[in-house]
């Protein structure tokens, strides 16, 4: 068997499009343009290409970004005071802290200062509380954008075996929730994970967010299974590449995502459309007027 690839560029421009069109629409309709708050501590250098990706994305489809750099050093009570005037904001629907901040900053003090109204990236507890009841107002990026993919490849999922490799806040734990939401039957396997092998070859559906190149080899892959591969890493040849052993797991699949090209357009792609929902809910729209459903 050969695995199909899942070709996330593909997906996201064709979400992207529709963001477009909805940014359009609500320009038309509402006179209303949805605006993005980013904030960076700091100049760790992925997090400068993450920012930078996110803003230019944002001017793609037209929605208004507002970029707010602080130094290492800056007090937590700047920046706090920042995120507290933003949302304070009618001009302002979303709010995106970029991570990691610097070590003396308090995680949760800060993103807890975010409005939970305007948290596109959903790190808000209110938000991550949702989750757990399937109600929540923001998905987060990256776990939203696996889930499209999934369905936009004619995945079922309901009644699989999904098994979720890598436990983090951003992508393992909240994957987990939303499978179960959609009733899979869901593992989470993590760095303390004893026999990986034993879970992941049980897996329908398999998501690795490990970091890890090569974690996930041919034999650890039951015959057919989706494989999505969430893992970015440069290697020390500047070669990118997930968390699987991409060749000897396409023989094993059905359907894989490449890296690049897979996962990681999709993640900057969902903050756009949580960022129109956004919009959307601050003008008191149907939420159904603005899902999309139809990709
Ligand atoms: N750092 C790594 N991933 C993310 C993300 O999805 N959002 C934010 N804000 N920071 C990150």
């Amino acid at each position: 068997m050969t695995a199909t690839i899942i070709d996330g560029k593909s997906v996201a421009a064709n979400v992207r499009r529709n963001c477009r069109a909805r940014v359009d629409d609500l320009w038309r309709r509402f006179g209303a343009s949805p605006g993005l708050a980013v904030i960076m501590v700091g100049d760790n250098p992925a997090s400068t290409v993450y920012v930078r990706k996110k803003i230019q994305a944002c001017a793609d489809v037209g929605i208004k970004s507002h970029k707010f750099l602080f130094s290492a050093t800056e007090s937590q009570d700047v920046v706090i005071a920042k995120i507290q005037e933003l949302s304070a904001d009618p001009d302002i629907h979303g709010i995106l802290v970029q991570l990691p901040l610097p070590k003396h900053f308090d995680l949760k003090a800060v993103l807890g200062a975010i409005d939970r109204e305007k948290d596109v990236d959903g790190f808000h507890l209110y938000n991550v509380g949702g989750l757990v009841v399937g109600e929540t107002v923001f998905p987060p990026c990256t776990p939203y954008g696996v889930m499209l993919l999934l369905d936009n490849a004619g995945v079922e999922i309901a009644g699989r075996n999904a098994v979720v490799v890598g436990a983090s806040n951003i992508v393992g734990k909240p994957m987990a929730l939303m499978l179960m939401q959609r009733e899979a039957t869901v593992s989470v396997c993590h760095v303390k994970t004893r026999d990986l092998a034993q879970f992941t070859i049980l897996a329908d559906i398999l998501i690795v967010a490990a970091g890890c190149p090569n974690l996930i080899t041919g034999p650890m892959v039951k015959s057919g299974a989706v494989v999505i591969d969430v893992g970015i890493n440069r290697l020390a040849n500047g070669q990118l590449v997930g968390d699987c052993d991409f060749d000897a797991v396409r023989k094993r699949a059905s359907m894989i995502t490449p890296v690049p090209g897979g996962v990681g357009p999709m993640t900057v792609t969902m903050l756009l459309v949580n960022t129109i929902n956004s919009a959307a809910r601050s003008l008191n729209l149907a939420h159904e007027d603005f899902v999309f459903e139809e990709l």
